[in-house]
């Protein structure tokens, strides 16, 4: 008798001992992130384990995840699920490993009516993978110091990655360098990248799989019809990704699709991001460049006469920005007061804010956003820089808030100025 009863303890032992075995190779290995966000639906992609069907529990509470979306009954290691049939403007808890296993921070909030105009906060980082792991202390302080500025939270509306997600488009570096660190900002805030040019190694691959992106038209604006440039509408705000990397001969399909997708757009607020800049003084010299030059002549006209309020890029690992702006499609130094729309800081308790109508040609602010985990290595003042920073110290991030016809930026620093501020740079844009 007792011999059996060993015998079955041993069994059960064993049991429940391979049962903790397949739960723990089963647990995510990528947290989950969310992408493709719109009033109705968002992606949520993670990576298991080992091969299992991706399932999805979402539902109005973090003990009532009520709803399920299976991805399919294939063992697969890499997920991407959409949740289409969504309420606008709605928080959703939701777990991707069992419906009683969500959290209070494993949540997603739906995108409001396209058109409204609550308050939306973007966080934007640039050059964040760049270049390898002995820089993830900075980027751990860039996302401290996001968090901090934030409410001791970590919840964006939306997030803007401007490239060089990696060194050298590597699983390993993406894992590494980008998402741990990002980690508990993507789990619950939607996620938009730009190709930059460290991503762009064997056609993108990596790059590709790993990130979904509104290629159709799925989170508002025109179908591109690729995932290396898109658009999308988020309340009353139009964003153009645009590549700096596709080749020659797919340039003049992105200039032609962007013409159509910004004669389409009636938001208030338009935004264009890429990755490398128009115009910079920093480790790439936008004046010493032809390729800078070539997107100054197609891509800025189309841009401006459009009304562009704001435009983002990175790839430099310097902080700058310029007063309002237009029309300035030669080299950055051949600046004219033509060109200059409003030469103040746009600090409303310095010398105003900048105030533009909603028309072409009104005044654009052009920001280089730094690198989130490595700081610049040269850098020359250009004249249309009121505002920059240089130096290996000055890693950082850059938020924008957008709140009916006013547009707050601010560049979040790791380090503290001589006031004992991490906030070095900011302006306000008032729509008239
Ligand atoms: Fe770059």
């Amino acid at each position: 008798m007792e011999k059996t009863m060993r015998k079955y303890s041993f069994i059960t032992m064993g049991v429940f001992l391979l049962m903790i075995s397949l739960q723990f190779s089963a647990q995510v290995s990528r947290q989950p992130f969310l992408q493709i966000p719109s009033s109705t639906s968002v992606t949520i992609s993670w990576i298991s384990g080992r091969g299992v069907p991706g399932e999805v529990h979402y539902g109005p509470a973090v003990n009532s995840l009520t709803e399920s979306v299976i991805e399919s009954e294939e063992e697969e290691i890499y997920h991407e699920v959409v949740i289409s049939g969504l309420t606008p403007d709605t928080k959703y808890y939701y777990s991707v490993d069992g419906a009683s296993r969500g959290t209070e921070e494993q949540y997603f909030i739906t995108a409001p009516q396209v058109g409204s105009s609550p308050p939306v906060r973007i966080w934007v980082i640039s050059d964040f993978g760049q270049s390898d792991s002995d820089q993830n202390e900075e980027r751990m302080e860039t996302v401290a110091q996001w968090k901090s500025f934030n409410g001791n939270n970590h919840h964006a509306d939306l997030i803007l990655s401007l490239g060089d997600q990696t060194e050298d488009d590597s699983r390993y570096q993406l894992q590494h360098n980008y998402f741990n660190q990002l980690e508990p900002v993507l789990v619950n805030t939607p996620l938009f990248t730009a190709i930059g040019n460290h991503d762009n190694h064997d056609d993108m691959v990596n790059y590709l799989s790993t990130f979904a992106l509104p290629s159709e038209g799925e989170s508002g604006g025109l179908a591109s019809g690729t995932e290396k440039y898109y658009s999308f509408d988020y309340a009353n705000i139009h964003v153009v990704v645009l590549c700096t990397e596709v080749e020659d001969e797919e340039m003049p399909a992105q200039i032609e699709w962007l013409k159509k997708d910004l004669d389409a757009n009636s938001q208030d607020w338009l935004i264009a991001s890429m990755h490398r800049p128009f115009h910079s003084g920093g480790h790439h010299r936008t004046d010493d460049e032809q390729d800078p030059q070539d997107r100054r002549n197609t891509w800025l006209p189309v841009l401006e006469d459009h009304g562009v309020d704001l435009i983002l890029q990175g790839h430099n690992h310097v902080y700058e920005r310029s007063f309002m702006l237009d029309n300035l499609l030669g080299k950055t130094t051949s600046l004219t007061d033509d060109n200059v729309i409003d030469g103040g800081l746009g600090r409303e308790d310095v010398d105003g804010a900048y105030k533009k109508k909603n028309a072409p040609h009104q005044g654009t602010v052009f920001v280089e956003v730094p690198g989130g985990g490595v700081a610049s290595k040269s850098f020359e003042l250009y004249s249309i820089f009121p505002v920059h920073y240089n130096g290996y110290e000055y890693e950082g991030s850059l938020v924008v808030d957008v709140n009916g016809n006013r547009m707050d930026v601010k560049f979040l620093c790791n380090e503290k100025d001589e006031k004992g501020s991490h906030i070095w740079d900011y302006f306000t844009i008032i729509k008239k």
